[in-house]
């Protein structure tokens, strides 16, 4: 009989509830493994197909395994017409993590593996969510804008398409190599909040649309996903302040949240967040937008002095803190900022929910199901006796 734990644990912290090969995390060493390779090995060397590859099948490809799946990407990546003629029709306000949380579903309705319960049906699932995610994405903020969605360039990378078709014009080389790389950063991260809806979706046996299109409204929040957008609001307001130091302890004081700082994970700087602040260095530099870096940097230090004043110096920025100054250089629009996020981190959820739908790191698949303790009105086991409205 399954052991009963009786402890209660709010937000489940620290408690370990499935087994994973896919990625690792060394919270006080600062430390990111996708399927055994460092975070910094795979930016420098590899590029988001590849790694999204290395996450769905546990091992690096081949080169022509690896042309393969770039092929059948760039396929993939022309989303089918009904759902960008419906999406003509949505409100132009509505905000892009919602128009992408709808556009979901609304691509599994026409998908013909959705009845297919076998590992490769789930691939190809997973094949065209990678590639569609973006092109929904972009094809929505061209939407907005009164202007038709853009097919896809295959003579461009998967990065370089996105801000093609996000922009309508071919993208620096090396920009898009930043952003190929921001992708990479972004694809797993072992049970975070988004990645860990897609599971307990899946594990009730409803297939990949329906997991992704929980994991995309767990991304949105502003305490997950949501906070890179907040991150550039933070930089907007604060870019004409003097006393950057004044304005996070008046803010710390007052209970709000630094955004962009502290890790449910991460006690020290998130390894993420190590590399995104070389790359808003640069890209500054090379865009004279360094001023974006600068402010940035003066709201770390304040942050870090503040929180370290009060004996909380394991709160350090995460992955959102300088991927918000990179993506704004990069011209990307703030409430696009999460939905980028998605772009990439789809790979890590569709390889986390096959994981968990072909028990792939333990010994069977598991429905999630935890207790809540009852603190609610109670009248014993008979129940509180009814009484008609009239009667109250
Ligand atoms: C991500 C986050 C939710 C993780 O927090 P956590 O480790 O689970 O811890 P808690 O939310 O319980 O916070 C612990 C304490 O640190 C404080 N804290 C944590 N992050 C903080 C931040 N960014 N700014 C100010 N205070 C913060 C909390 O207010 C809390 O203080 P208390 O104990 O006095 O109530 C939290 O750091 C946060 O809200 N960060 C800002 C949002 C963000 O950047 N999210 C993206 C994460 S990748």
């Amino acid at each position: 009989m399954a052991e009963i734990v009786s402890v209660k644990n709010t937000g489940l912290r620290g408690i370990t509830v499935a087994d994973t090969k896919i990625s690792f995390i060394d919270g006080e060493k600062g430390v990111l493994i996708y399927r055994g390779y460092r975070i910094e090995d795979l930016a420098k060397n590899s590029t988001f197909p590849e790694v999204a590859l290395l996450l769905l099948n546990g091992v690096l490809p081949e080169k022509k395994e690896l042309e393969l799946f770039e092929k059948q990407i760039a396929d993939a990546g022309r989303v089918p017409e009904y759902v960008f003629k419906s999406m003509k029709h949505w409100p132009g306000g509505a905000r892009p993590m919602d128009v992408l949380q709808a556009a979901v579903p609304i691509l599994a309705v026409g998908d013909g593996d959705i009845g297919d319960q076998t590992r490769e049906a789930n691939v190809r699932m997973a094949v065209r969510l990678i590639a569609r995610v973006p092109a929904v994405v972009a094809g929505w903020h061209r939407i907005r804008q009164g202007l038709d969605p853009l097919a896809p360039d295959d003579s461009l990378s998967h990065a370089a398409n996105f801000l093609w078709q996000l922009h309508g014009k071919k993208p620096d080389p090396e920009m898009a190599r930043d952003l190929d790389v921001c992708l990479i950063l972004h694809a797993d991260h072992t049970f975070n909040a988004s990645t860990f809806a897609c599971r307990e979706v899946v594990s009730t046996r409803a297939h990949m649309y329906a997991g992704v299109a929980a994991g995309v409204g767990a991304l949105s929040g502003s305490l997950h996903g949501g906070a890179n957008a907040e991150v550039m609001k933070m930089l907007l307001e604060l870019e004409p302040e003097k006393d950057i130091a004044g304005w996070v302890k008046r803010r710390i004081d007052q209970g709000e949240r630094i955004m962009g700082m502290g890790h449910a994970v991460y006690k020290t700087m998130d390894p993420r967040a190590r590399f995104l602040k070389d790359m808003a260095l640069r890209l500054g530099k090379k865009t004279g937008q360094s001023r974006w870096h600068e402010l940035s940097t003066q709201i770390e230090e304040a942050g870090l002095r503040e929180f370290s004043s009060r004996g909380k110096s394991n709160i350090q920025p995460n992955v959102d803190f300088y991927s918000a100054p990179v993506y704004h250089i990069m011209g990307i629009p703030r409430d696009l900022m999460t939905p980028i996020f998605a772009i990439s981190r789809v790979a890590g959820w569709c390889s986390h929910i096959i994981e968990e739908k072909f028990a792939e790191a333990q010994e069977k698949p598991a429905l999630y199901r935890p207790q809540a303790e009852y603190v609610g009105q109670y009248c014993g086991l008979m129940g509180c006796e009814y009484e008609p409205p009239n009667e109250r």
